[in-house]
C-alpha cells in the first residue's frame, strides 16, 4: 500500500479547491515555525514550503535560533495567529530540550492548527465535531479507504497511545462512519501480551518507535500491516515494522513511502479546509474522506 497514489487523490481533490480560493481572491497560508537547525526538522520544513510553493499557498516562516526563550515560541506563534495571511501553521517537532512543545502547541489558534494536534481539536475528534484531524492519523484512514481494505466492523490493534498516532488513530477508526466503525484495540508498555491482541487484529497498525518489534509471528496470515513508526539512527531509518512480515500480510505499507506521503497530504488538506472556513465557503466533517 504505497502512500504516494493516496497522497496524489488528496491533492487532485485539493486543486479545484484551491481554485476556488483563488477565484474568491484567497490565496491560502501555512505557516511554519523552525526552532534551531537540526538538519531532519530543517529538511521537514523545508519540504512543506517546497509543496506549498508548489500548490500556490503562501509559506511565512519564523526560524528562531537553538538557544530562543519560551516567551520567543509563544511570540511568534502569536504573529502568526494574528497574521491575516496565514490561514494554518505548524511548529515544527521537536524543539530543543529546554522548550515546552505542548505549552507553545496550547497557544496556537484551534482554528488555524496545520497538525490538528492542540488540545481543542483532540477534544473534537473525540466528539467527532468538525475541525482539523491529526495527519497522520487521517492518512493512516485515507489509505485504507484508498486500497478498499474493509475497516468497518473490524478489529484494528494499535500498537502505541502516542499523542500523534495512537491515541488520536484510535478515536478516528472508532468514529460512526463508513471508512471508520472498527473494533480499536490500543496496546503500550501497560499490555505484556500485546502480541496476543496483535495476532488477533485485522488490521495491525505499529506506531511505537521500536526499530522491528512487528515480526511475521505478530500478524495473523493475511491481516492488514500499516507501519507508522518509525526512528532515525542518523540518516538511517528503522521502521517498527519487520520487513519480513510482508511475506505474511495481506496488504502492507512499504519500508518507506507508505504514511509518510499521506500525513503531507492531510497537513495541506488541514491548510486549504481552515482558508476555507475563514472564506466562508464549504466545510467538511471531521476525518472526512477526499
Ligand atoms: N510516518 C509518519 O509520518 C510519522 C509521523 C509522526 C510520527 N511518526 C512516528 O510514530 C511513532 C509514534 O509516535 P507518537 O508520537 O504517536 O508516539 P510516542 O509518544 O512516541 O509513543 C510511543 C508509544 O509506543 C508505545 N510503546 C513503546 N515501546 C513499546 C513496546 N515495547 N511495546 C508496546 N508499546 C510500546 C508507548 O507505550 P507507553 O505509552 O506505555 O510508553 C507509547 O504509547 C514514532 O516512532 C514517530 O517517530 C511517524
Amino acid at each position: 500500500m504505497p502512500g504516494a497514489p493516496v497522497a496524489d487523490a488528496v491533492f487532485s481533490d485539493l486543486a479545484p479547491r484551491l481554485a476556488a480560493l483563488r477565484s474568491a481572491g484567497r490565496r491560502p497560508g501555512l505557516g511554519t515555525i523552525l526552532v534551531g537547525d537540526d538538519p531532519a526538522s530543517a529538511g521537514y520544513v523545508r519540504m512543506k514550503m517546497a509543496k506549498a510553493a508548489e500548490l500556490g499557498l503562501a509559506s511565512p516562516h519564523v526560524h528562531l535560533p537553538a538557544g530562543a526563550a519560551q516567551a520567543e515560541l509563544v511570540a511568534a506563534v502569536e504573529s502568526l495567529n494574528a497574521d491575516p495571511a496565514v490561514d494554518a501553521l505548524l511548529v515544527q517537532h521537536p524543539v530543543p530540550g529546554h522548550l515546552d512543545y505542548e505549552a507553545a502547541l496550547a497557544r496556537v489558534d484551534p482554528d488555524k492548527d496545520a497538525d490538528g494536534a492542540h488540545p481543542l481539536n483532540m477534544g473534537r475528534l473525540a466528539l467527532a465535531l468538525p475541525g482539523p484531524v491529526p495527519c497522520t492519523p487521517a492518512g493512516i484512514e485515507a489509505l485504507l479507504a484508498h486500497y478498499q481494505v474493509p475497516v468497518a466492523g473490524r478489529h484494528v490493534v494499535i500498537v502505541g497511545r502516542g499523542f500523534t498516532i495512537g491515541r488520536p488513530l484510535s478515536l478516528l477508526l472508532s468514529q460512526k462512519r463508513p471508512t471508520a466503525n472498527a473494533a480499536v484495540t490500543v496496546v503500550h508498555t501497560g499490555v505484556a501480551d500485546w502480541a496476543d491482541h496483535a495476532r488477533r487484529a485485522d488490521i495491525l497498525v505499529a506506531a511505537a518507535g521500536v526499530p522491528g518489534m512487528v515480526r511475521p509471528e505478530h500478524v495473523r496470515p493475511g491481516a492488514v500491516v500499516v507501519g507508522a513508526g518509525v526512528r532515525y539512527e542518523g540518516r538511517r531509518l528503522l521502521p517498527d515494522v519487520d520487513e519480513a512480515c510482508a511475506a505474511v500480510a495481506g496488504w502492507i505499507t512499504p519500508r518507506v513511502g507508505g504514511v509518510g506521503p499521506t500525513t503531507i497530504a492531510m497537513l495541506f488538506r488541514n491548510a486549504v479546509e481552515a482558508a476555507e472556513r475563514r472564506a466562508g465557503l464549504a466545510d467538511r466533517k471531521a476525518g472526512e474522506d477526499p
